[in-house]
């Protein structure tokens, strides 16, 4: 009987964003991030030895190009230099469309291997494997809010899921399918060519300092014009690189102004963008499904998920 390491993680979406890297080579972060684990929406990763690598994702065989060197270093930091892999994963939700797929995608695969290794997959190994796949990936190791630091090389947890049961993220999805610049990619060319790059580093701590204080407080009213800050502030950098990347759809500053106008007869609604045309909207749980409704009267052709913060990551091993 074969046995198959299987992991599942949910994404993680940035209320404070990470954009640029500190050391491309490293994969750590210029900007601190803050961070929420979502429920509903999960990679499912199964591992086993194999004679050589092979990745799906969804059924699709992937390009081992992207995956290499993850594999690589994963090899190295595990102790399994000649091993090769056999991967399948799912999601079921969007992938690479902006959702954060890459944050639990890596997540769970990096908890897989180091489970298939043979070791312990206590969240700070995986955290700190998880980042060489992409930077986004050490966060959802854990539960409810995470902060991933600048310069950092592993996530921590900020509060459990248990935290905040009032607090609901609804996400529009705006178009489905891959994105045209990855952010991998996108965020090395922001910090080479925007002029404002500089200053998007630089301001970012405070607005992670006063976030995680109002996150802290449970404080709407001063945590919603920071998590709008911060994404603004890093499209500043993305419109402002050369070539621009401009991750927006029409439908997307279509939903920016509505949620302007709900906010303004009541709603608690504070939106956020990644790298893709989706806006998710983090609000109060009893405010999410009437936001849902005034959004998809205003804004026609969305498809809408709505999640609360959910579990960290969970792993164990199957029989084939
Ligand atoms: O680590 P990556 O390559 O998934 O980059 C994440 C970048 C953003 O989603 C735009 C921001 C973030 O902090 O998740």
């Amino acid at each position: 009987m074969r046995r198959l390491a299987h992991a599942e993680a949910g994404p993680s979406l940035a209320l404070i964003k990470y954009w640029g890297k500190a050391s491309a080579e490293n994969n750590t972060p210029a900007t601190g991030s803050l961070a929420v684990t979502l429920s509903g929406l999960t990679s499912s990763t199964r591992a086993s030895f194999a004679d050589a690598d092979r990745i799906t994702v969804n059924g699709q065989i992937q390009n081992l190009e992207r995956f290499a060197p993850f594999l690589d270093s994963l090899r190295a930091e595990l102790g399994l230099a000649g091993a090769r892999f056999a991967v399948d994963s799912t999601n079921n939700f969007p992938t690479a469309a902006g959702l954060a797929s890459s944050s639990s995608g890596f997540a769970a695969l990096a908890g897989a291997l180091t489970l298939l290794a043979g070791r312990e997959p206590e969240p700070r190994l995986v955290s700190r494997l998880a980042r060489l796949g992409s930077g986004s990936a050490t966060r959802p190791v854990y539960g409810g809010f995470t902060v991933f630091e600048a310069g950092q090389e592993e996530a921590v947890a900020e509060h459990d899921e248990n935290f905040w049961p009032e607090f609901r993220v609804v996400l529009a999805v705006v178009r489905e399918g891959a994105k045209a610049v990855s952010s991998r990619v996108g965020m090395e060319r922001s910090r080479l060519t925007s002029p404002y790059y500089d200053q998007w580093v630089s301001t970012s701590p405070s607005v992670l300092t006063g976030a995680r204080k109002a996150l802290a407080e449970r404080d709407w009213n001063a945590l919603g014009p920071l998590i709008r800050q911060s994404y603004l502030r890093m499209f500043s950098t993305m419109f402002s690189s050369n070539p621009p990347l401009i991750y927006w759809q029409p439908e997307s500053m279509a939903l920016i102004q509505a949620l302007e106008s709900l906010r303004a007869e009541g709603y608690q609604a504070w939106e956020t963008m990644d790298a893709g045309p989706q806006v998710k909207v983090f609000c109060p749980a009893d405010q999410a499904e009437a936001l849902v409704k005034e959004l998809d009267q205003r804004v026609s052709g969305l498809r809408f998920l709505t999640a609360a913060p959910g579990p960290g990551l969970r792993t164990w091993w199957d029989q084939n």
